[in-house]
């Protein structure tokens, strides 16, 4: 039977795990600092979700959907200023992230690439690559 990424990661204690260490990363590198200074004090209820939200986005239980509804994670973005520094500095915590988390290093590369697209979306500053939102024209 064909095996899902949620199973290959190591189901939901993995996905905490990574999640764990992606917001300790954001908490403590000075480099990522403009994308932490955008979330709130406690960055608890944020793991939660993104708990949440990465079960049911790598074919496990669809947690947040059921809790919140569709994700319409761009449009959840919007209150929170992202340009391309911000990007940057999220994806610098999902790579070390996954670094130290996850051992299989073809699922790491996977998993990092299948998110920086998503990452690029979540842009609402600063000429993101994103065209669909713009006001300016191309
Ligand atoms: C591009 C860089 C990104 C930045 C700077 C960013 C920042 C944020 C911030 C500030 C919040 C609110 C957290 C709070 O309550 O304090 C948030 C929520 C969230 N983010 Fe991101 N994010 C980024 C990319 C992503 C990506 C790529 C995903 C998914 C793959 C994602 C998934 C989520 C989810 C599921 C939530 C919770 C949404 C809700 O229900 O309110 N984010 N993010």
């Amino acid at each position: 039977m064909h095996e899902t990424a949620y199973q290959r990661v190591g189901g939901e204690a993995a996905i905490r795990q990574l999640v764990a260490r992606f917001y300790e990363l954001m908490d403590e590198l000075p480099e990522a600092y403009a994308a932490r200074k955008i979330h709130s004090q406690d960055l608890g209820p944020a793991s939660e979700k993104f708990v949440m939200f990465l079960s049911g986005w790598l074919g496990g239980p669809q947690l947040y959907v059921e809790k919140f509804g569709h994700p319409m994670l761009r449009r959840r973005h919007l209150p929170y200023p992202i340009g391309p520094q911000e990007r940057d500095e999220w994806l610098l915590c999902m790579r070390l992230a996954l670094d130290d988390t996850i051992a299989d290093a073809e699922l790491r590369g996977q998993l990092y690439a299948a998110l920086l697209p998503i990452a690029d979306h979540m842009m609402n500053r600063g000429g993101g690559s994103c065209s669909c939102h713009r006001t300016e024209t191309a």
